[in-house]
This record gives structure tokens, sequence and C-alpha cells, in this order.
């Protein structure tokens, strides 16, 4: 297999200072929020890899800057071997942002409510020129919708439905890789699993290579190849489902999945996660996870641990042996 997606040492700062004149007057310093911190991961061809980390983690920025809609501070991102920000040839880098794609959380807000279906789906096409004909009614029957709502409007079409639509405007036009932003986040937890089971099928089918996004380990156990868990910005964590969720090493992926809603259905009673997340303006010394850590010792205060792998997981943790259950 070869990655399609190759992210190295990728960061991202955002400036969250007071304007210059405020902070001339009142003696302020910068103020860098760093939001995202030498993550590096490959995507396999034909393979999901799901991105997990509560909210404000980094997860939507490392999203927007593989897709190319926000730039690195540092660090590269390279698809089908381009890196979108460096590329020269404007040709090849046409060529491979056409085979991208990008699902956002809120189908309500990401359709335009003004057009038809028809249009919404079409338009990546028609954009550049292509045939369109038929497009958008074969593409509502493959995503389980009708063919006769083409000529309907968004508001008249569910949560679920509308995020149908969203799947079918991405597959228009014939992407290889899509970056799912908590496709699902928004949905009720029936229909969740319908429009999941709906991805799974047509990544399948079209042979797509997905990035997805969640805040829920549990979304993605059943989707996902490879598993990377995302604290304040860092990777922790990376291993196949059945590692991660069988030992998992790191005591941030503990603690994720104990929270999580048990299997069974019943006897539901969610523990939430412990403790707040720190500022990502001024993040804890060494580990960033140590001031929640049930077993941090000086060392975690003092040195900042290297994701290092330990068997089929990559783990940033000093004491990752000892941890796994
Ligand atoms: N445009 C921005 N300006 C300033 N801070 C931002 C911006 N976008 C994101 N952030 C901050 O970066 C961190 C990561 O955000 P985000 O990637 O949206 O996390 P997630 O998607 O995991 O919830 C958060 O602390 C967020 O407040
Ligand atoms: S490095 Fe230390 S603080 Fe961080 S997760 Fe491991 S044991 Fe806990
Ligand atoms: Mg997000």
């Amino acid at each position: 297999m070869t990655a399609l997606v190759r992210v190295r040492d990728l960061s991202r700062t955002f400036d969250v200072s007071k304007p210059w004149l405020n902070r001339l007057l009142e003696r302020l310093p910068k103020r860098l929020l760093t939001a995202v911190s030498d993550v590096s991961f490959d995507i396999e061809e034909r393979s999901v890899y799901a991105l997990v980390g509560e909210s404000g983690s980094g997860k939507s920025t490392i999203g927007r800057m593989i897709v190319g809609l926000m730039t690195p501070s540092d660090g590269t991102v390279e698809i089908e071997g381009v890196d979108l920000m460096r590329e020269t040839d404007t040709a090849r880098l046409r060529e491979v942002r056409s085979d991208i794609q990008m699902i956002f959380q809120d189908p309500y807000a990401s359709l335009n409510p003004r057009w038809k279906v028809r249009d919404i789906i079409a338009e990546p096409v028609a954009a550049k020129g292509g045939a369109t004909r038929g497009l958008a009614e074969r593409l509502l029957e493959q995503v389980g919708l009708s063919a006769a709502d083409a000529d309907k409007f968004p508001h008249e079409f569910s949560g679920g439905q509308r995020q149908r639509i969203c799947v079918a405007r991405a597959l228009a036009s014939e992407p290889r890789l899509i970056v799912c932003d908590e496709p699902t986040s928004a949905l009720d937890v029936s229909v969740q699993a319908q429009v999941l089971n709906l991805m799974s099928d047509l990544k399948d089918e079209f042979g797509l290579t997905y990035l997805f996004i969640s805040h829920d380990l549990t979304v993605v156990q059943h989707m996902a190849d490879t598993i990377g868990v995302l604290y304040l910005g860092r990777l922790v964590e990376e291993a196949d489902p059945d590692t991660l969720f069988d030992t998992p090493r790191h005591p941030y992926t503990q603690m994720l999945l104990e929270a999580a809603p048990r299997m069974d259905g019943f006897g539901r009673e969610v523990v939430p996660p412990q403790g707040e997340i720190p500022d990502p303006i001024d993040p804890p010394t060494g580990c960033a996870y140590h001031p929640r850590c049930p077993i941090a010792i000086r060392r975690c205060t003092e040195e900042r641990p290297e994701l290092r792998r330990i068997g089929a997981a990559r783990v940033a943790c000093h004491r990752a042996e000892e941890s796994a259950r």
C-alpha cells in the first residue's frame, strides 16, 4: 500500500493578541495559540484514518490544512506526492486539488438555501466545465435519495438527508480523498449510523480514502483502519482500532474509552472526561496531559514524551509500557 496523504511535523499557531495599539498602550506581549503541533501521520490509499480528540484539540485545523484551506505554520502536507502549499506546477496542483473534497459537520450551513439540489450537487463539476446532465439524479440515488429530489430545495430535507446531499456533492467531482469533519455529529444517533453505513459503502464502491474527524471514539471504531488520538494539538497515540480498544496505552486514550458509552446499550453510566482541557495559549510543560494524568511522575512535568512505536501502536507517553491494560 502507498500513502495517499503524508503529513509531516505539521504545526499551526494563531495570533490571538489584542490589536497592536492596545498591546502597545497596555504593554502586553504577543499571544500565540498553538492549535496543532508537530503532527505526523500517513493515510494509505483506500483506507480510513480517524482523528479523534476533545473539542479544541486541533482536529478541524488539521483537516483544513490537509485540504489546503489553511496554511501550515510549519511542516508539510503531501497528497499524491504534491505539497499543496509549495507545488509550482499549476496544472498538477489543479489535478490534485480536484481529487480532494471536504464534508462538514453542519449540513444546514453548508448548502446554499436558494439553490435547487440539482445545482448544488452539480456545481463543482459545472465550475470545471464538466458534463452535468443527469449527474445529480444519479448521485442522489447512490446516496439513498431519489432522482426527483433534484428539483427540491435544501429546506425540504431532514438533517440526515441534507448530509446525504453533501455526500453526493462531494462525490460529484470523483474525488480520491474526502476529509469528513464530524459529518454525523449534528445528527440523531439513529440517523448517524445510517449516514456512516452509507459512507462506508461508498468508500468501497468508489475506492475512496477518508480522513474522518470525530470527537467520539465509538463512532469511528468500526469504520477506521487507523485511529489517531489528539490531545491539545499533538498526536498522543495511533493504532488500528482493535489494538487501540484492546490495549490503549496512553492514559488519555484510556480515559476516552472509559468515558465512552457502554456498548451493551444498558446501564449507560457515562463517566464524563475528567478534568479541564488546558489553555492552548499557555500549555502545561512536559507532557501536556500531566495535570489530568492519574499516573504522572516528575519526569512528565519536565520532559515532553516523543511519539514512539510500541508494538502495533505509536504512543507519546513516558510510561506507555507500564500503562497498557
Ligand atoms: N482562526 C482561529 N483563530 C484563533 N484560534 C483558533 C482559530 N481556529 C481554531 N483556533 C483554536 O485552535 C484550537 C483548535 O481548534 P480546532 O482545530 O477547531 O479544534 P477541534 O476541531 O478539535 O475542536 C482551539 O483552541 C481553537 O480555539
Ligand atoms: S507522559 Fe506522564 S503525564 Fe503524560 S500521559 Fe504518560 S504518564 Fe501521563
Ligand atoms: Mg472541529
